[in-house]
């Protein structure tokens, strides 16, 4: 059976630099074999988590109680071997739905309350996590933010953490005048960073890849 990529894309933009990276890759996957499918999370409903603690109290379900389209997002990522989020940088972290779609998941596959961290059960336990990121501010440190909270957000949920390629775009409002990502070299770099993913997919070897362009 084929291997599935669910891509979770949280630009607001979809003609945008972070919509140009995220085709490459999901034409790459494809070409490797991998089925992929990518939801556009500014046209989702996905509310912030009010850590209610509902979701807690089921073992091997979701469990959450609100009303939305998280659910429906939940079960994509569930069914997915690879989970690519493709997102701009916001203030230095993802964008709002992306990161109220984490905090969502967090606690929806995780099973903490009550137990100690060996004992936490996670409903999607060993399944791989990378990142796409566009951003435009040239501070050395511009990614630490978002590299640093992801790392220790597969490590709490038991994920397989492979990294980010993240790639340098003028501001979105100057776009005109940098010209086409592509003649910059980005289509190859972002075939190299999903050829890593899949290699660390398939033997389970994560080596996690970190990779900025513009630094
Ligand atoms: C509200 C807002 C906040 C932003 N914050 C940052 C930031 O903290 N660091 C950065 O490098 N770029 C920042 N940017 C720039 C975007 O990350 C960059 O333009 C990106 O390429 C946009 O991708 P898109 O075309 O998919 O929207 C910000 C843009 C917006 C609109």
């Amino acid at each position: 059976m084929k291997k599935k990529a669910v891509i979770l894309f949280g630009s607001p933009h979809t003609n945008g630099a972070t919509n140009e990276i995220t085709v490459w890759a999901k034409e790459h996957l494809e070409k490797l074999g991998y089925t992929s499918e990518s939801i556009h999370l500014y046209g989702k409903k996905i509310q912030p988590c009010m850590g209610c603690g509902v979701c807690q109290k089921t073992e091997e379900t979701l469990g959450c109680m609100q009303k939305d389209d998280v659910a429906e997002i939940a079960n994509k990522v569930l069914e997915a071997d690879l989970i690519l989020i493709a997102t701009p940088i916001y203030s230095s972290f993802c964008t709002a739905p992306t990161k109220a779609l984490l905090d969502r998941l967090v606690y929806m596959m995780n099973k903490y309350l009550g137990r100690m961290p060996e004992d936490w059960h996670s409903l999607w336990e060993s399944k791989h996590l990378a990142m796409l990121i566009s951003y435009a501010v040239k501070y050395d440190e511009i990614l630490e933010p978002l590299d640093m909270g992801m790392k220790i957000y597969c490590k709490h949920s038991k994920l397989f953490y492979d990294g980010y390629l993240a790639i340098h775009r003028k501001n979105f409002m100057l776009r005109k005048a940098s010209g086409n990502s592509e003649e910059f070299g980005d289509k190859a770099r972002v075939e190299d960073f999903i050829d890593h993913i899949i290699q660390s997919c398939e033997t389970k070897k994560v080596a996690t890849w970190s990779a900025v362009t513009g630094k």
